[in-house]
């Protein structure tokens, strides 16, 4: 039996387990005989969107990226038309996999911030569910083999489509409000995210001297990020990391720059220490422990990171400086940098 006449499913997803999900939701609506419509909001002209049927579940699926909402899925969130329809919010985050127990991600604000923003357009939340699916962000941590990928791709399969079983005959599903004392310690990191971190790390992504110009990055990416300088793939601040350039570079070539950022953070603390103490010390001192300060310190950090990242695209061109900047990056190494890609949905 089913509650609702139609199933629409908005998605983001980087390296395809929020496009998993929303197929195995699309998979259990389909054997419900409802109406589906799975929508990657990657693809569309996200402030154009028409605002739900009446007897329609509306899902919203996307990764977690700094223990919220990427900002895409936000700004979907945000612009998103009023509607008073029943509301899925799901996320996928980092699983990984120790013996049988799957280690569950962190969800942070993601679910509160974006049931805050619906619930206020008239919406109601019919369930909070996160998905423990493989991680995917190579730039902090080894990348997964392949046994734990095919473990827990299967296991979460079965689980989401009890969870759609359930929700799609009019049940609710809160699972993720149970977390909601590591989500509420881990909440000023996703503000630092947001403002800070996100950029940061959309300056870290390089294309090695193995790239050959063949603009799949370019093309795949889903926020646009990625542009031509001095014909090679340059990164811009619009980057989300979502990891999409680095899994499916047919060359291998997309690199996170550890040494890189290593080496601008050094150089970064001696300019503070050496030009801005010594002419401007009372004024970071002041300055530094409050919001001001931290947001004045931010800027100017991003603002010379920009200035880094430029240099070093330029220098990269010389071959010496391209193989000492590949060779201290950990996504290099066959022990760190296996790139991820969800399995293929297999269907029931
Ligand atoms: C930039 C970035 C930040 C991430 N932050 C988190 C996080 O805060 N918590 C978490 O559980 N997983 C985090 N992850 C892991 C992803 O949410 C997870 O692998 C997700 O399933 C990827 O989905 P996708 O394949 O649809 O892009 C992060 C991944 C990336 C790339």
């Amino acid at each position: 039996m089913t509650a609702y006449q139609k199933l629409v499913v908005y998605y983001f997803s980087g390296t395809g387990n929020s496009e998993n999900v929303a197929k195995w939701m699309a998979d259990i609506a389909i054997e419900k005989g409802m109406e589906v419509s799975l929508i990657n909001i990657g693809k569309i002209a996200r402030r154009e969107i028409e605002p739900p049927e009446l007897e329609t579940l509306v899902a919203f699926v996307s990764p977690i990226h700094g223990f919220n909402y990427p900002p895409v899925m936000l700004n979907f969130l945000f612009h998103f038309p009023k509607g008073h329809n029943k509301v899925l919010l799901l996320n996928t985050r980092a699983g990984m996999l120790i013996g049988k127990w799957i280690t569950p991600g962190l969800t942070g604000i993601a679910f509160y911030f974006s049931a805050l923003i619906l619930k206020l357009k008239g919406y109601s939340i019919q369930s909070m569910f996160p998905v423990d699916l493989p991680s995917n962000w190579i730039s902090v941590h080894p990348g997964l083999n392949e046994r734990t990928v095919k473990y827990l791709h299967e296991r979460n399969q079965e689980k989401v489509y009890r969870f759609a079983r359930n929700v799609l005959s009019g049940g609710s599903d809160y699972r993720g409000l149970y977390e909601i004392i590591q989500d509420t310690l881990v909440a000023p990191i996703s503000l630092g995210y947001y403002f800070m971190g996100r950029f940061l790390f959309a300056k870290t992504y390089y294309a090695s001297a193995d790239c050959d110009n063949c603009n799949l990055c370019i093309k795949a990416c889903p926020v646009k990020a990625i542009k031509k300088v001095d014909n090679r793939p340059f990164w811009t601040f619009n980057c989300e990391s979502c990891m999409r350039c680095m899994s499916n570079c047919p060359k291998r070539a997309i690199e996170t720059g550890h040494g890189f950022i290593l080496m601008f953070s050094l150089l970064f603390s001696l300019l503070l220490s050496g030009l801005f103490y010594t002419y401007f010390a009372e004024l970071f001192f002041d300055i530094e422990r409050t919001f001001t300060g931290f947001v004045l310190n931010s800027a100017f950090f991003l603002g010379i990171l920009a200035v880094w990242y430029r240099i070093m695209h330029f220098a990269m061109r010389f071959k010496f400086v391209e193989r000492i900047i590949v060779y201290t990056s950990l996504t290099k190494y066959k022990f760190w940098g296996r790139r991820y890609k969800a399995l293929k949905n297999t269907g029931k």
